[in-house]
């Protein structure tokens, strides 16, 4: 049976809330977007009604389906204050926010809100991304499945139900974009001091990086450790190169890293 197109409100159209956007306007799973978004100069769309304050936006709260939380953390208990008022207690809520905790939100909503944390990464903003969603034990397979049709617009989704593992998700996918960053700027250093031009280094790296991982995207059935021993003839020059890569020292950096990513993830939602 075929479920009625979704009503959505977004508060926040920035960076995310607008790739959730164009993605949610092509599916036909939703029906209508309601935002919420002082400054936000969007083209006026089908479907969308854009607001500008609070109470324009509360008229059509309780229309709503799914709210959607999509402005930055440093004000996310700011406008959740202002929202409570108009939030019946079985809206689900679904944040994007990162650092934000489930109880967070129950302390300003009700004890019993329905609540989806979400930690999407920075290539979602071009639909690349990926999303790990952890739910409040009130939500429904109905609103989980909801929650995976808008989140599925910035990239692939994937749940856990242990909050505590949204730490460890933010050390891993949260943060990784930067990893992999640096891991160009490392890699072109490493060229300019075997005598490549910085600029040629960079380039090389940079595309080496984007080559890879569109190989990684498109045998996605294929591991990683079998596309790397594919890549790797005995005896040859990545060998040679692999062979330190290898010697457990970056596994434990990588190990230190994320361990430290984690940890500070904890301490600021303490
Ligand atoms: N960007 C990423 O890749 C990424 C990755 C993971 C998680 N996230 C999470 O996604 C959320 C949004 O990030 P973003 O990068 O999209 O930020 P953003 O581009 O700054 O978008 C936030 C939007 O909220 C608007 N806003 C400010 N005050 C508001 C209010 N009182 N009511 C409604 N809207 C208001 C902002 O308007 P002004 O610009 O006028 O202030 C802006 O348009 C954050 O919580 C972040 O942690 C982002």
């Amino acid at each position: 049976m075929n479920t009625p197109p979704l009503t959505i409100g977004l508060v926040g159209c920035g960076k995310m809330g607008q790739a959730m956007l164009r993605g949610w306007l092509e599916s036909a799973a939703i029906g209508h977007v309601t935002i919420l978004d002082p400054m936000a100069a969007l083209p006026l769309q089908q479907n969308t009604t854009l607001t500008d304050n609070i109470h324009s936006f509360s008229q059509h709260i309780g229309a709503l389906d799914m709210l959607v939380l999509a402005v930055k953390p440093q004000i996310m208990e700011e406008v959740c204050s202002e929202l409570q008022d108009h939030i019946q207690s079985h809206l689900p809520i679904l944040s994007i926010a990162a650092g934000r905790t489930i109880d967070s939100f129950k302390h300003i909503f009700a004890d019993t809100q329905p609540i989806l944390r979400a930690m999407p990464n920075t290539p979602a903003a071009i639909g690349k991304g990926i999303t790990v969603i952890c739910p409040s034990s009130e939500v429904t397979q109905d609103q989980k499945t909801h929650a995976a049709q808008l989140l599925q617009t910035l990239g692939p989704v994937q749940w856990v139900e242990d909050e505590s593992l949204m730490d460890a998700v933010t050390a891993l996918s949260g943060s990784g974009p930067a990893y992999v960053f640096y891991l160009i700027e490392t890699l072109a250093a490493g060229g300019t001091k075997v005598g490549l031009p910085e600029e040629m280094a960079m380039a090389l790296a940079r595309q080496t990086v984007i080559g890879a991982a569109a190989l990684c995207e498109t045998e996605s059935d294929i591991s990683a450790a079998t596309l790397r021993e594919n890549v790797t003839s005995p005896g040859g020059t990545t060998e040679a190169a692999l062979k330190i890569l290898m010697n457990g020292k970056l596994q434990k950096i990588y190990d230190d890293a994320i361990l430290a990513a984690q940890k500070r993830g904890k301490d600021l939602s303490d």
